[in-house]
């Protein structure tokens, strides 16, 4: 049975003139990642400040966890995860005070802190100051305090931006695991390639619209104008493109019998393409 985590419905904000959400609708089940993608000042971190009740909507319906988020009360909240870039730790405490200090807010047992730490690849570090911590470190705290609860719901406002590609998997690691344990999460990025590995469904957010919604290989597939293959001959110093046709099926066929063929990848567009394609407009 499918539970709707978060159900937004025609949702619109407007700041004085300036129209950051132009009615956007979207769910996300538990157990699913749903990817907010968009150029600076598409609306992501608008959207992820009403959804967490920062931030009032102008119009529309927006829940979670069947709680209208312009009501979300404590009990609400102790479902709730959130990693936003003003997530604030306290830099004097330690990494181990940081997450002691919620456990004692959420009257979690002081076991949970060490599992987190250790899921976090953290352990090591747990009694430096949290002004001492690099970039990535401290992303990974941010992290552990927001799943320090269990949350039913995650939203993730970059999570990885800046991220060097270690600390970038591992927090892929953990958003993958913590998705296969039924948490629904929503995270907004302006990585393709992270969207594309981590989300089952993604909208392109474009001045305050939808340009689309859907799983990321579907969009690939739709944006997809001819079929085409990108292949690698031995001996040959560089790849070639082929359309898909009669005259490139027997080529390959010859290759392939001949073991020529290095490899050969069907070339689709990337999400950063469709995105081009349907906005006009580069995702950086
Ligand atoms: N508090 C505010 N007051 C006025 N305008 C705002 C406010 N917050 C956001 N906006 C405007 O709303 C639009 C969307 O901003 P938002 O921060 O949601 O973009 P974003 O998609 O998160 O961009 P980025 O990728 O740069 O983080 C922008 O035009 C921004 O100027
Ligand atoms: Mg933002």
């Amino acid at each position: 049975m499918k539970t709707t985590a978060i159900q937004v419905t025609n949702l619109t904000k407007q700041f004085k003139t300036d129209v950051a959400l132009a009615g956007i609708s979207f769910q996300v089940q538990a157990g699913e990642v749903f990817g907010l993608l968009g150029p600076s000042g598409a609306g992501k971190t608008t959207t992820i400040k009403i959804l967490t009740g920062q931030l009032a909507p102008t119009n529309g319906l927006a829940e979670v966890l069947g709680q209208p988020v312009t009501n979300l009360t404590e009990k609400s909240y102790a479902q709730i995860g959130i990693v936003t870039h003003q997530s604030g730790l306290y830099d004097r405490l330690t990494v181990n005070q940081n997450l002691n200090y919620f456990a004692q807010l959420y009257q979690l047992k002081p076991a949970r802190v060490t599992t987190v730490l250790k899921h976090v690849g953290l352990e090591a570090d747990r009694n430096k100051r949290a002004s001492k911590l690099s970039q990535g470190m401290r992303q990974r705290l941010i992290l552990a305090r927001a799943i320090l609860h269990q949350p039913k719901v995650l939203f993730l406002d970059e999570p990885t931006s800046g991220l060097d590609p270690m600390t970038t998997q591992a927090i892929h690691g953990l958003i993958r695991d913590l998705q296969a344990h039924g948490t629904a999460i929503l995270l907004t990025t302006h990585n393709m390639a992270e969207a594309t590995a981590l989300c089952d469904q993604v909208a392109l957010l474009n001045n305050g619209h939808f340009a689309e919604l859907g799983t990321p290989q579907a969009l690939r597939l739709k944006y997809n104008r001819q079929i085409a293959f990108n292949i690698q001959l031995k001996m040959q110093p560089t790849a070639i493109t082929l359309t898909a046709g009669p005259q490139t099926t027997a080529k390959i066929n010859h290759w392939l019998t001949e073991q020529t063929l290095l490899s050969i990848h069907s070339c689709e567009p990337t999400l950063e393409d469709v995105f081009l394609t349907v906005t006009g407009r580069n995702l950086q």
